[in-house]
């Protein structure tokens, strides 16, 4: 299995992943298919763009025609599955896209592994899909999913989908439900990427509602070595949550965050809450640190700490992203709240 397509891998945790399996595996070759929407940046994958080992084309996961020729003329092995709308707040302004993208898409490209009959399909997918977690409960696979945003649900379809190809025509799909994920060349309107950037410039951090809410976080290099465990080792038609156990509410995340740019606690800002809000998400990860031997290698505090590290020694990254189309995406977004 040394030939991947890669999708959505211009996006935050589709690049971190290419970049983590030319590295550790010398003899793969990535296609990368990406749309390059709102959330896409190739700046993301410049240090490789010249490598002979990775190829980029800029297109469309529900265009099978286009995934069919890539997997022909690239002859690939294994699809793994990163492009999605992912962002919550964008899906309670519109789902449409979340529709077509996370679910029509995902249709497509099971399509085209059914059809051309490739080794592996890892579907990336969510702790969201459970929906939110009463304290102490932590839901495994097995538990029903409950999601709660167009965002979540679409996710959960495509599960679905991915799930009834392997049962009816034995399409060797796996599925993973990572939790929160932060680190490098996380796009700016997710909390921890907003908070640190919002704080370096000494703007208000808008928290929702009571800052109250749980979110278990992972370093996306963890779940990228999760990654690469499942889809080399994972059993078909299974599906791994993958969790690194570092429930915080969102009040201490940030607050931690402006203590460690030492930064004043009054750029904390309330704002209203977030409709259908998920108090908590939490899952057991037991099944992938059992079976397959995987554990979370970074700390929450550490791992922040290099995030905060890597978003001030890349500000261009995120300032050139932090205009145009998103700052009126904000400006919509809290008029209408
Ligand atoms: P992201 O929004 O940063 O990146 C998504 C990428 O997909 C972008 O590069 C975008 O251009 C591309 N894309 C969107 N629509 C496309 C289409 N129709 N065809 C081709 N490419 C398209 O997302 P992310 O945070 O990197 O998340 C990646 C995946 O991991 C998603 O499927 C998400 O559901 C899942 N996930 C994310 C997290 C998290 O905390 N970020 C946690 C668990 C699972
Ligand atoms: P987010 O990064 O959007 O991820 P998700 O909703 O998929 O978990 O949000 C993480 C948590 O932070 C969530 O409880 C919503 C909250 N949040 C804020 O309080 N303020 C913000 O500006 C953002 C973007 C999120």
């Amino acid at each position: 299995m040394e030939k991947l397509l890669v999708t959505g891998g211009a996006g935050f945790i589709g690049s971190n992943f290419i970049h983590y399996m030319l590295e550790v595996h010398r003899s793969y070759t990535i296609v990368n298919l990406d749309k390059l929407t709102y959330a896409g940046n190739l700046e993301n994958l410049e240090d490789i763009q010249d490598s002979p080992r990775y190829h980029f084309v800029k297109g469309d996961i529900a265009d099978l025609l286009l995934v069919e020729s890539l997997v022909n003329e690239y002859k690939i092995d294994a699809i793994i599955n990163f492009a999605a709308e992912s962002h919550v707040d964008r899906s309670i302004m519109g789902s449409a896209e979340f529709i077509r993208t996370n679910i029509v898409g995902t249709h497509a490209l099971l399509e085209v592994a059914k059809n051309l009959s490739v080794e592996r399909f890892l579907q990336v997918s969510t702790d969201e899909v459970y929906g939110s977690a009463p304290f102490p409960k932590k839901f495994s696979e097995e538990s029903l999913l409950h999601p709660s945003s167009p965002y979540a649900a679409s996710k959960a379809a495509a599960d679905m989908l991915a799930l009834s190809y392997h049962h009816t025509f034995g399409t060797p799909v796996i599925i993973t439900r990572c939790s929160n994920n932060y680190g490098p060349y996380q796009f700016p309107e997710k909390l921890i990427p907003l908070m640190i950037s919002n704080a370096i410039k000494g703007r208000p951090l808008p928290i929702y509602g009571d800052g109250l809410q749980i979110r278990d976080w992972i370093h996306t290099r963890d779940h990228c070595a999760a990654l690469d465990l499942v889809l080399h080792k994972g059993e078909l038609g299974k599906v791994y949550n993958i969790s690194a156990e570092e429930e915080r509410k969102n009040i201490d995340v940030v607050k931690l965050i402006l203590r460690k740019l030492d930064k004043p606690e009054d750029l904390v800002t309330f704002v209203k809450d977030r409709p259908g809000h998920d108090r908590r998400y939490a899952v057991d990860s037991q099944r992938i640190r059992r079976e397959l031997g995987w554990k979370p290698t970074i700390s929450f505090e550490e791992g922040l700490e290099s995030t905060i590290e890597w978003y001030l020694s890349h500000q261009s990254w995120w300032e050139k992203i932090q205009s145009g189309e998103y700052r009126e995406y904000y400006r919509k977004m809290y008029e209408e709240r």
